[in-house]
Parts: C-alpha cells; structure tokens; sequence
C-alpha cells in the first residue's frame, strides 16, 4: 500500500487551477474519458445507478457534474435531476449535450461549490458525484455538504478514480496511465503549462497520487454522518465507488 495524502493534493490556488483546467479540456473532456478508461466509464456510471436505487421522481443532486454525464443518466431514469459544477463551460458542454440529446426532461444545470452548495438542509433524495473529489480544497468538507443536503433516508453514490494497491496491477496501470492518458492528452492539451503549473492532463494523473481511496475514503463519508457506507472496488482497483445513506 502507498502512502496517502488524507486531503488530496492541495496546493495555493487550487479552485483557479482546477477551474481552469476544466475550461480548457470541456470542448474534449467525453472524448478524452473514453479513451483513457478504454469505455469503462460507461459501466462505473451503470453501477453508480444501481446503488442510487430507483431514482424515479426523486429529487436528485449531481455534485462536480462537468459535462452532465452522471445527472443525464439520472434524469433518464425519472429523477428530477440538478447539476452542479464550480466551470462554467463545463456546465455550458452539459446543457449543450441536453439539448442535443432530446428534450431536457427532469435536468437542469447550476453553478455551485461543492464545498458551500447553495441548497437547503435535506432538500434531495439521492446525491451523486463523479471523479470531483480530487479536485476539491477539501474531500471532508464536500462529503459533509453531501450530507446536509440529503434527506433523512437519502442515498449518496461517489466515484472517484485511484491507485491500485496490488503491485503488480500497479505496474500495469502505470504503463496505461502513460500511453492511454498522459500521451493523448498531451495531445490534445499541447502539453501548456496552466497558472504556471502542470498541463491539464498531467494534473488529471497526478492528482490520483497518493489520493485517500478505500476504507480511508469510506471513513469520510462515516464521518460525514452516512450509515451503511460501503466501498466497491472496480477495474482492477483503478476506481472505487462508495454509498452509503443518510439515517
Ligand atoms: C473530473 S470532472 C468530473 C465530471 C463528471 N462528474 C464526470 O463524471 O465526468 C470534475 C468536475 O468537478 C468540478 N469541480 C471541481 N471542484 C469543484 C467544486 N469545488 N465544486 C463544484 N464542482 C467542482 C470541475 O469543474 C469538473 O467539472
């Protein structure tokens, strides 16, 4: 097991950063996802439904929604369904992708902080978040904002990628992080530098190093006041998805 870092990465100016990022890999982000998870992303987001349960009429929330994948999959399930992202264009790509995608039943698209969401106490049934943790300030603080704004008995679903533990595997991973992640978007993103720091997707790569992931994430989410927290660990341990339920 490596060493992990129990708040992430941090660093001065992390939420410019990170927003910055986000606007300039929105125009190729789905693409750029597909790619680097060789299409397994699709059954990540399968799997987080079937723990969000059925979602038909529930008031849903999906936290660090980019470009509205996890809350359009929601929303065609019946859920009445809210995005929330701190990028704009993030938000723009996911409301363009609506739109394209047929009448924009049950979704809408806002800008909000995952860390101070701008809703009420218990004001959604179901929570969900893809692949966001990474790039807050603070991993505790959005779990426990996760909470707030469930309903008693709602359910949280979150994804988030990691390292895997077994060695092996690890060799593995690391030879599809260079060849299937950093060099396509090293192309894509031309390798700039963004703020002074690393290029877009090397902070994409970077930022899983060390990242809390397993019973040291589901603590988190104990902490937070969920009950029944489990963790399931995907792909070879490259991703770990957590739920629990507020009581
Ligand atoms: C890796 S993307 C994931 C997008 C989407 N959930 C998915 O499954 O593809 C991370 C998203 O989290 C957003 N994000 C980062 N920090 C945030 C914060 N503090 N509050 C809200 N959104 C945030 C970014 O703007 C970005 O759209």
């Amino acid at each position: 097991m490596t060493e992990t870092k129990p708040n992430g990465t941090q660093f001065e100016g992390k939420e410019e950063y990170v927003r910055s990022v986000f606007t300039e890999i929105a125009p190729y982000y789905d693409e750029m996802n597909d790619t680097m998870s060789l299409g397994m992303i699709r059954r990540w987001h399968r799997f987080m439904m079937r723990l969000a349960g059925d979602v038909r009429s529930k008031r849903c929330l999906d936290v660090g929604t980019g470009t509205g994948e996890i809350a359009l999959m929601l929303a065609g399930e019946g859920g009445e369904v809210t995005g929330v992202d701190i990028t704009p264009r993030m938000l723009e790509a996911a409301r363009e992708k609506a739109a394209a995608r047929g009448p924009p039943a049950g979704v809408r698209f806002e800008l909000g902080d995952a860390l101070d969401l701008p809703y009420g106490d218990g004001s959604f049934d179901v929570v969900t978040s893809g692949y966001m943790l990474r790039n807050v300030t603070d991993i505790q603080r959005s779990i426990d904002e996760m909470h707030r704004v469930l309903a008693p008995g709602g359910r949280v679903v979150v994804a988030e990628l990691c390292k895997p533990d077994n060695r092996v595997v690890r060799f593995f991973y690391e030879k599809h992080l260079k060849y299937r992640v950093s060099r396509p978007g090293r192309r894509r993103d031309g390798g700039v530098a963004i703020g002074g720091r690393q290029p877009a997707y090397e902070w994409l790569t970077s930022s899983v190093e060390g990242f809390p992931h397993g019973r040291e994430m589901a603590a988190k989410f104990s902490a937070a006041g969920f009950e029944d927290v489990r963790f399931y660990s995907k792909t070879f341990g490259a991703v770990n998805i957590y739920a629990g339920r507020k009581a």
